[in-house]
């Protein structure tokens, strides 16, 4: 019997099976992300859930924290939020009202911590089995057809110009170099989207991502024959 299962609520003792602790969180996490329309939507956030469990069928991990990961991944990203810490705080909270284990809200906790990219020249500091399969599943989907419409999205979103030849491309070495960048979407995929496929951790991921690198590199040569064209 594991009694981090129960938690208290007034009178009674529920007893909560993991099944019901990932569909609260996925109920929550829906809610919240929805109407995003920066390419971190709830569709986002599912593909990534269900694309760390295809990894996670070759790899030895906790798949209760491999979900509990997928679907808090970007609950607290820079991106997204004004306080990263606010949310983190927020999500302990919740997880422990549901009755996760310490133990494993801290591996979550740090998952969602390391998660992001953070720079061409800035190395992921990902230890955990179930960490590295969510971040080869957010990385997938950062990449190929959907990643090319992601991107655009988050331009948008952001105020981003699409194209600017006179903007180079730029490996940045520093997160804040990185964050802090003004380039354009194309720019984004030499500065991030073209480096994830050698950065994949699982050979299921590499494998995927095999196909999703040339669908980008034919969407970009489509673009730029386009682009001459008009010159
Ligand atoms: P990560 O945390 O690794 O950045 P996310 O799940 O937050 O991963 O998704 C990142 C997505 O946001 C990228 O795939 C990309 O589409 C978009 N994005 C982030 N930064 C930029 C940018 N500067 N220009 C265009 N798209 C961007
Ligand atoms: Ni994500």
């Amino acid at each position: 019997m594991n009694y981090n299962n129960y938690y208290n609520l007034g009178y009674f003792c529920l007893l909560m099976e993991d099944g019901e602790i990932i569909a609260r969180v996925s109920d929550y996490v829906k809610s919240r992300f929805k109407g995003d329309s920066s390419g971190h939507d709830w569709e986002h956030i599912f593909r990534v859930w269900k694309l760390s469990l295809k990894i996670a069928e070759e790899e030895k991990a906790d798949l209760f924290v491999v979900q509990l990961a997928a679907l808090l991944h970007d609950i607290a990203d820079w991106k997204l939020s004004d306080n990263e810490e606010e949310c983190l705080e927020k999500t302990v909270i919740f997880l422990r009202s549901l009755g996760v284990s310490n133990e494993r809200i801290d591996k979550i906790v740090s998952i969602v911590r390391n998660v992001s990219f953070r720079g061409a020249n800035v190395y992921s500091e990902m230890q955990s089995i179930e960490g590295k399969i969510v971040q080869d599943a957010d990385r997938l989907d950062a990449i190929g057809a959907i990643g090319v419409a992601r991107a655009f999205a988050y331009g948008g979103h952001k105020g981003k110009k699409i194209y600017d030849p006179k903007i180079v491309p730029k490996l940045h070495d520093s997160f804040e170099e990185y964050k802090n960048s003004d380039s354009t979407v194309i720019n984004h995929f030499y500065e991030k989207l073209f480096l994830l496929k050698d950065r994949m951790h699982t050979e299921t991921a590499k494998k995927i991502a095999e196909e999703r690198q040339r669908r980008m590199e034919d969407f970009l040569i489509s673009f730029f024959r386009e682009w001459e064209y008009a010159e």
